[in-house]
């Protein structure tokens, strides 16, 4: 069993955040792989053939006595945002560097939905899917349900969802993820791709679209669909399930279950037009949504859960938003910066990682923070 593995990268669809990539991956193996195996790897960012690639030393487990969990570890390299392939290093030769004698390793299949579930949408303000990806991986990391990751009881929400990216990456990964959207014409088209989405790929389904109230107060509307291989598993209610909320987010805490939500990810808004999306919906600051709704979200998790903010660096402060977050009950582990990268000329992006003030692992996970030697420049 080779020590080193080397995890390539799909090509970025998208020419800027390819630039970006490599150290954004190298960020999230640092935060995801140290919070679920209790120890960083050593990771360093390599060329091979001419491809980027990471470089992941595999830890000694943490007792002397235990077996190396593999298994574990190759789950975890097959979710991480982009991953192509890890190929194990067999042999080094330092004259070399670019071509190492590597062996390609099987990793286990994850992903439950092929991608066009992802990718087919397009539509301006979208989420980029392999840094949605980087979220949910980020968010669910945090979590001491982390695991549910894997075996598809992790409980996510995504209370600014869009046209759906993080719900649909989540669907791919076997979740029954929950989102909300304020913005009608995102919900009515989500759920018209999603219906089509699941008529051409044959899942027997269930599809409902009803009005959302609250004490008598219409909020907006709830679509919930629940989706499995036959009819059998459908029948039972075995299968996965996805709820979809058209309202202000500010309201979730009167809609969903108090202490129901393992994971958060959401992209605020930025603060900026996107092209002809000038709704009512932008006139709100990031800082305001997020002062508005942070209470109502705080009430949703579980002590335990893990939260991973997209947010643009121009239009949001992270002092601001870190002091927004505090009065809601909620602590800050990433630093200014951890996973900066720059979208566009108004977007300079930045990743706010969150737990409870009462997560029980929150110190533990602080000092991921503080040991990311390798900030992003
Ligand atoms: C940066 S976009 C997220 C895009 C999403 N990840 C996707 O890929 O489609 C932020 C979203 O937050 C929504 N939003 C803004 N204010 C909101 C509010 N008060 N309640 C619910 N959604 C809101 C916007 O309409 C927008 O769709």
């Amino acid at each position: 069993m080779s020590e080193v593995s080397l995890l390539l990268r799909a090509p970025s669809a998208n020419r800027v955040y390819a630039q970006a990539a490599g150290a954004l991956s190298r960020a999230e193996a640092h935060w995801v792989l140290g919070a679920h195996l209790g120890v960083v790897p050593a990771l360093r960012e390599r060329r091979i053939g001419g491809m980027g690639a990471l470089e992941v030393r595999r830890p000694a487990p943490a007792a002397a006595s235990a077996a190396p969990d593999h298994r574990r570890l190759d789950a975890l390299l097959a979710t991480l945002s982009g991953t192509l392939g890890v190929l194990d290093v067999q042999q080094e030769d330092p004259a070399a560097p670019e071509s190492p004698l590597l062996r390609p390793r099987a990793l286990p299949d994850v992903l439950r939905h092929p991608s066009d579930l992802e990718t087919t949408l397009r539509y301006r303000g979208k989420t980029n899917e392999q840094f949605t990806a980087l979220l949910v991986n980020l968010a669910a990391a945090l979590s001491t349900r982390r695991d549910g990751l894997l075996d598809g009881t992790l409980d996510l929400l995504d209370p600014l969802c869009g046209r759906g990216t993080t719900l649909n990456r989540a669907l791919r990964l076997g979740l029954s993820p929950v989102g909300a959207e304020i913005d009608r014409r995102d919900v009515e088209e989500y759920r018209a791709f999603l219906g089509t989405w699941l008529r051409t790929h044959r899942w027997k389904h269930t599809l409902e679209t009803t009005r959302l109230t609250v004490h008598g107060e219409q909020l907006g509307s709830r679509t919930e669909a629940e989706l499995a291989p036959d009819k059998q598993t459908l029948r039972r209610g075995d299968g996965q399930r996805l709820t979809l909320l058209g309202c202000d987010t500010a309201r979730l805490g009167e809609v969903l279950p108090a202490r129901s939500v393992d994971a958060l990810v959401g992209d605020l808004p930025y603060g900026v037009q996107h092209g002809g999306r000038a709704d009512g919906t932008w006139q709100r600051s990031p800082l305001e949504v997020l002062r508005t709704a942070a209470p109502g979200w705080r009430s949703l998790l579980r002590d335990g859960a893990g939260i991973a903010l997209a947010v643009n660096r121009r239009t949001l402060d992270h002092a601001e938003a870190s002091a927004v977050l505090a009065d809601a009950g909620l602590r800050v582990l990433s630093a200014d910066g951890a996973f900066r990268h720059r979208v566009d000329q108004s977007i300079d992006r930045d990743v706010l990682l969150a737990v409870p003030d009462d997560h029980p692992r929150a110190d533990e996970l602080a000092a991921l923070g503080t040991d990311q030697e390798d900030q992003i420049p």
